[in-house]
Formats: structure tokens, C-alpha cells, sequence
């Protein structure tokens, strides 16, 4: 997630710095900005140098020596207590940023903001994967987000070219709550044995205008990644969230979708 949003940066016109958590890791993550950019600006039709671009572009280990940046955005994985100490260092390290963001797709960011010193800079800044390919991103507003940061954070994905869609910081936000719940009901649905599969995405698809139906996906996310989001909802949102008997057994027979070739489809 860190490189599709250092290449939209990049393509926005922006010096972008990537700190890694290590040599073999910052090699990576150069390997993935160069390949996505590469692949962005074919599909756009764009006629851009890439070494410009790249030339715009720092890659390293440890709390880069930047001055005053305009965004930082936390993207390390989703730990919690990862994710409070790297903000921590962030904080330390870029006292005058102008936004710090995290780009979690599920944990409180009021929570997050728990330990820093001055929590009204940070926000909630949810890309979508791929990010080059996705026009959303949500900007979720913890208990202590000030109003400055939220318009500054907007003008930033509009920058991008990209949708902000704004949502107070509560279980799931929006995307992942609705998205679940149409998920899990249609998990019940096969259970059911409603309908197969492809007829309850086809429902959506031609029906309801979706550009994909939530059983497949369920298995381009992954059945164990939505397993872990609707355990959580449910816990934070009650029972309507848990997650139906068929997703625990396919989990447990390691059916989980695209990644490993069998889910709701075969791949
Ligand atoms: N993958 C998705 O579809 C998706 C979509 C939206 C949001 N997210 C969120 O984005 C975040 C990252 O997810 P991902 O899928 O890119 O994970 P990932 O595991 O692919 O990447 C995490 C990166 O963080 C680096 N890292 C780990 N510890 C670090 C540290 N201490 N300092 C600097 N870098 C460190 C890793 O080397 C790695 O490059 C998570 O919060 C996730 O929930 C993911």
C-alpha cells in the first residue's frame, strides 16, 4: 500500500520518501513504486519520463532527514502497537508535518492517537487497493481531528485526482461495515443454498449495477482476511456482523479465495 501511494504522489508532482524497516525491505519497495508507476502510466496513456519521476522519489531505512513534510502516512501493518510506536517516531521525527495519516483499514484512530502530543494532526487516511486504480479514499476523523487537518487532508486526495469520502472514526468506517454486511449475507445465502455463487453475484452485478459480486470478492480480498474484519465488527457492532459457519469451515480447510486457488470460485 506504502508504494501505489508514494506513485501517486510521484504522479501528482510531489518529492515522496519511503522509510523502510530495513536494507532488503527498502529494495522491495523500490521493485514495487518502479513497477507500479510502470504500469500506471501505461494503462493512463501518460507520456511522463519515468526517470523525472523517479528521480523525485527517496527510498530508505530509518526516519528520513526531511524538513517540514506537507503529509506523512503511516502504511506498516496492521498492529496496533506497531502502528502507535512507528506514529510515535513520526511525531519525533517530523515535528512540523503538516498532516499525519494513517492508512488503517480498520483500527480506531482515536485509539491510535492515544500516545501522541499533538493527536489534532492525525487522521485517518484509508487508501484502496490497488491504489493507483482506486478513486476512493477515506478520510476518517478521530475524537481529537481538528477541522483544519480534515480540509487539509481533503485537498490532498482531491490532489490526486481521487474521491475523499469523510467518516467519523467508528468500527469498520464505512466501507468495510457495509461491505462486510453484504458479504456475510451472502455467505448465508450459499449456505442456504439460496443460489450458487455466480447467480448471487450476477443478482448484483446486472441488478444492482455492482462492478463485482461479494462472493468473488471475498475471494480476491481473501476469506481469512474478511473472517478477521466481520470477528471484529461483530465483537465491536454486535451479533448481526458474525461471520456464518460456511467462512469459518472453508478458513479452516485453507480455502481462502484467489491466494490459494480455491474459494467461493475456482482460480
Ligand atoms: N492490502 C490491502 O488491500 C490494504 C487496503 C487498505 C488498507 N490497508 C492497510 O495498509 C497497511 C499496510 O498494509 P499492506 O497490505 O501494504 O501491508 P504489507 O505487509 O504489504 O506492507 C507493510 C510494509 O511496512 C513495512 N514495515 C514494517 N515495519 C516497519 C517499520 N517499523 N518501519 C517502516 N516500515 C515498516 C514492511 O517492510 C512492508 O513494506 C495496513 O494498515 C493495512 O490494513 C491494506
Amino acid at each position: 500500500m506504502g508504494a501505489g501511494i508514494g506513485v501517486e504522489f510521484l504522479l501528482a508532482g510531489r518529492e515522496v520518501t519511503i522509510t523502510e524497516a530495513g536494507p532488503e525491505a527498502a529494495d522491495t519497495a523500490r521493485t514495487r513504486v518502479t513497477d507500479s508507476l510502470r504500469r500506471t502510466l501505461r494503462r493512463r496513456g501518460h507520456e511522463e519520463d519515468e526517470q523525472e519521476i523517479l528521480s523525485r522519489l527517496e527510498i530508505l531505512v530509518g526516519p528520513a532527514p526531511v524538513s517540514d513534510p506537507e503529509l506523512v502516512v503511516e502504511a506498516v501493518p496492521e498492529d496496533p502497537e506497531l502502528k502507535k510506536s512507528v506514529l510515535l517516531g513520526a511525531e519525533v521525527a517530523y515535528p512540523r508535518a503538516g498532516v499525519l495519516a494513517s492508512n488503517t483499514s480498520s483500527l480506531s484512530i482515536s485509539d491510535l492517537a492515544g500516545g501522541l502530543s499533538e493527536p489534532e494532526r492525525f487522521i485517518g487516511m484509508h487508501f484502496f487497493n490497488p491504489v493507483p486504480v482506486s478513486q476512493l479514499v477515506e478520510i476518517v476523523v478521530g475524537e481529537m481531528t481538528s477541522p483544519t487537518t480534515v480540509e487539509t487532508t481533503r485537498s490532498l486526495v482531491e490532489l490526486l485526482g481521487k474521491t475523499p469520502v469523510v467518516v467519523r472514526d467508528s468500527p469498520g468506517f464505512a466501507s468495510s461495515r457495509l461491505g462486510i454486511a453484504l458479504g456475510m449475507e451472502a455467505i448465508r445465502m450459499v449456505e442456504e443454498e439460496v443460489a450458487s455463487p455466480s447467480d448471487i453475484d450476477q443478482a448484483m452485478v446486472l441488478g444492482y449495477k455492482h462492478p463485482i459480486g461479494p462472493l468473488r470478492l471475498t475471494d480476491l480480498v481473501g476469506l481469512d482476511v474478511r473472517l478477521a474484519i466481520a470477528e471484529y465488527l461483530s465483537e465491536q457492532l454486535g451479533p448481526r456482523f458474525a461471520p456464518p459457519e460456511l467462512l469459518r469451515r472453508m478458513v479452516a480447510e485453507g480455502r481462502l479465495g484467489k491466494k490459494t486457488g480455491e474459494g467461493f470460485y475456482t482460480w
